[in-house]
């Protein structure tokens, strides 16, 4: 009966079967990363997705991810686990109303985070991650005009960071908004000597409270080179896994949400359908596969590659 498979054996054995690699994100439950070939932060997994040679990519993570490798390596079936799995960022961008603001500013650029659809990805000029997005930003002449899109709380802090004004898309990430200060200073006063890290999706005023920014790879490193020994973490709570691997040692609290915020301790709703039963049955039967029309795959790709050339 199915209650009696062993997921981890039998994902093991469709891997070598099937030459498969598995490339998960931070955010995904501990087993998924543990079985994973690799896992890592979005612009990580975009270097890594480029260069699989495997013949069939299953991507751990949402759907904006599984696209992105499959416009960088067009030849490889990308597969995930559930094709629903969206992103609150990606559904608040729409690419026919990102060209109606484009046509209403035909002097700018288009700087959209990765967390987009292919079709929007199609129509910008450069893609970012968070952790190459100031750059991206500065690789910009400064009399150039930028819009950026979805996310408006990383645009905000690119703007202070980097002094530059964007137009800003209104989009945020659900989880990331969900974080409470109130509880939050709470959480500080009970562990007074902790270091409050926090991803930049998160909103201004907890950003400010932060003594470091970054992505979920700059938020693991910091984590594993500050001399502190307790950090306050504001992110999905799914990076704890690798993070805690990085530093048995240390204490990791994860930042405290809303209570009646709809991700239950922040956890990412669209990441977390992934699961190992959904991850196994996507590989056994090599579905939901991932396609993007040729012509949106080519466009789609000239922004993600300038994005890697100047993040290289
Ligand atoms: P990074 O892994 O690039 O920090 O992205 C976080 C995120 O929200 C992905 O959905
Ligand atoms: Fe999107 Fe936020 Fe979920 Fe990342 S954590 S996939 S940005 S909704």
């Amino acid at each position: 009966t199915p209650k009696d498979i062993d997921y981890v054996e039998e994902i093991k054995r469709l891997k070598k079967e099937k030459n498969a690699v598995i490339l998960a994100h931070y955010y995904q439950e501990p087993a998924i990363q543990d079985i994973a070939d690799f896992v890592g932060d979005s612009l990580q997994l975009s270097y890594k997705a480029a260069e699989v040679d495997a013949d069939l990519i299953v991507f751990a993570g949402v759907h904006f991810m599984a696209e992105t490798a499959k416009i960088l390596n067009p030849k490889k079936k990308v597969i995930l686990p559930d094709f629903n799995a969206g992103c609150s960022l990606a559904e608040s961008c729409e690419a026919k109303d990102l060209k109606a603001l484009k046509d209403k500013h035909p002097d700018h650029i288009v700087i959209t985070y990765v967390n987009t659809s292919a079709e929007v990805k199609a129509i910008s000029d450069i893609c970012c991650t968070s952790s190459n997005a100031k750059k991206i930003v500065d690789s910009v002449p400064l009399d150039q005009p930028i819009i950026f899109a979805p996310d408006k709380n990383l645009g905000a802090w690119i703007q202070k960071e980097t002094g530059r004004e964007m137009l800003l898309w209104d989009g945020a990430c659900i989880v990331h908004e969900a974080f409470s200060i109130d509880k939050l200073l709470n959480t500080y006063k009970e562990h007074p000597t902790a270091k409050i890290i926090a991803h930049p999706e998160s909103e201004d005023h907890i950003l400010k409270t932060a003594e470091y920014i970054g992505s979920t790879s700059g938020l693991i490193n910091y984590a594993k080179n500050s001399p502190a020994k307790e950090f306050i973490v504001a992110t999905e709570a799914g990076i704890l896994h690798e993070m805690q691997k990085e530093v048995p040692d240390k204490k990791l609290i994860p930042a405290p949400s809303h209570e009646d915020n709809t991700c239950a301790c922040s956890e990412c709703p669209y990441m977390k359908m992934n699961t190992m039963k959904k991850l196994y049955l996507c590989m056994e039967h090599e579905m939901p596969e991932v396609n993007v029309p040729e012509e949106i795959q080519k466009k789609a790709l000239i922004p993600i590659q300038r994005m890697l050339e100047i993040s290289a």
